[in-house]
């Protein structure tokens, strides 16, 4: 995204100091944010702080003369390469239905040459009004994009649909807008991630320590390469990532059938951390704390990523994990002829560091030897791995 210029249009809503946040995203990924700041939009955050942030003036008014002549107000849409709304009021969106232009933003709109995306913010009735649903619709026939609203709290005390998106929503749709390389374009993909839970009883599991993060991560960047991409997470705190399909599971064998259901795939990265074992039988109600210690006999769990890498339809390209406390090339390399699969990503848990982080640092096996990777960020290392696919994939037979 490095490069790439966004028009932000911020509205007149309590939500626009989730907005702020959002340009600082945007600008610690390279891109230029240039400001539009409505009347209503100045009730809840000041130009300065837009200006400060995005390091661009902030633009108000149509009829200024300092900039007018310099960068008029269709310039500015002009030199953007997407126009976002952030909060975009009910107002504002009556105005673009309409097709009014008496004030910068709806001017703005209606002159805009380039793609338009919405992050609704409102009260949920007004949401929910025949007249807001409307100009929604007209909007998206329009070919107006749209982010959101969420249901949840509002900050008006009601409960239900009109919040705005969260910064990292609206980031990812923006993101997906201005991505151009989408090397993965027409293949679908399989990813695995997060821990499963293995039943004790209707309350008690076994998990480990997975966050699920690579494994989003990976899922992310395949979507943005343009691939059709399925999650098959386990149980996770994580937000699903923009444009992916998210099947959400809790044990093994539940991971196993979701991921069977997604076949046929080009590509499957198994990123999960599977539990090697289940207890043999749960108990249909909770065990009682009451008596003896209970004892559990523990069975083995499928092996999704052999099964997947040994069965048909066998995705092109099978790519498994491991987690190692010693001797990582050589139980990664072993790993890799063991499964089946064809490559493998290595990282040395025997920290325990790895979990939850940001960042990591692992090795990729191919058939071609190790490649140590420097310590990157997940998203690095997803965005990497997903180059390296499509490159992979270039050679492999359909
Ligand atoms: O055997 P181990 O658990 O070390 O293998 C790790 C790799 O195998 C990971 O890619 C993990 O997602 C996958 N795996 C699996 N099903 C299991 C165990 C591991 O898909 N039951």
């Amino acid at each position: 995204m490095n490069g790439k210029s966004v028009l932000l249009i911020v509205g007149g809503g309590i939500a626009a100091y989730k907005t702020l946040d959002l340009i600082r995203r945007l600008k610690e990924r390279g891109v230029t944010v240039r400001t539009v700041l409505t009347d209503g939009g100045a009730h809840f955050v000041t130009e300065l702080s837009l200006a400060a942030l995005s390091g661009e003036p902030v633009h108000r008014d149509m009829f200024a003369t300092d900039t007018e002549g310099r960068i008029g107000h269709i310039q500015l849409s002009r030199v953007s390469d997407l126009v976002v709304v952030a909060p975009a009021t009910a107002d504002l969106m009556a105005k673009m239905a309409a097709g009014l232009a008496g004030d910068l933003a709806s001017a703005l709109l209606l002159a805009a040459d380039k793609k338009v995306l919405l992050a609704p913010s409102m009260n949920v009735k007004m949401w929910n009004h025949p007249a807001t649903k409307r100009n929604v619709e007209t909007l998206k026939r329009d070919g107006i994009l749209f982010v959101g609203p969420a249901a949840g709290d509002l900050a008006c005390g009601e409960t239900g649909s009109g919040r705005m998106a969260e910064p990292a929503e609206i980031f990812a749709a923006i993101e997906a807008q201005l991505i151009e390389h989408r090397p993965l374009a027409g293949m679908k993909a399989l990813v695995t991630a997060g821990p499963t839970h293995e039943a004790i009883d209707p309350v008690r599991y076994i998990a480990n320590r997975s966050s699920g993060k690579q494994g989003y991560a990976i899922a992310a960047a395949l979507a943005l390469a343009g691939a059709e991409t399925v999650l098959v997470s386990g149980p996770t705190d994580l937000a699903p990532p923009y444009g992916i399909k998210l099947v959400k599971v809790n044990s093994a064998r539940e991971m196993l059938a979701a991921c069977r259901a997604a076949l046929p795939a080009d590509v499957a990265i198994f990123a999960a951390a599977v539990a090697d074992w289940r207890p043999e039988t749960a108990a249909d109600a909770k065990i009682k704390k009451a008596g003896a210690v209970p004892s559990f006999r523990l069975t083995e769990n499928p092996d999704i990523l052999a099964a997947v890498a040994q069965g048909t339809p066998r995705p092109r390209l099978t790519v498994g994990f491991a987690a190692e406390t010693e001797n990582l090339d050589a139980n990664a390399a072993a790993k890799r002829t063991r499964k089946g699969c064809d490559w493998i990503v290595a990282n040395d848990v025997s920290d325990g560091a790895v979990f939850g982080n940001d960042s990591n640092r692992v090795h990729l096996l191919t058939e071609h030897g190790v490649e140590q990777w420097p310590e990157l960020s997940k998203r690095e290392i997803g965005e990497r791995l997903v180059l390296r696919i499509a490159d992979a994939l270039k050679g492999i037979e359909a």
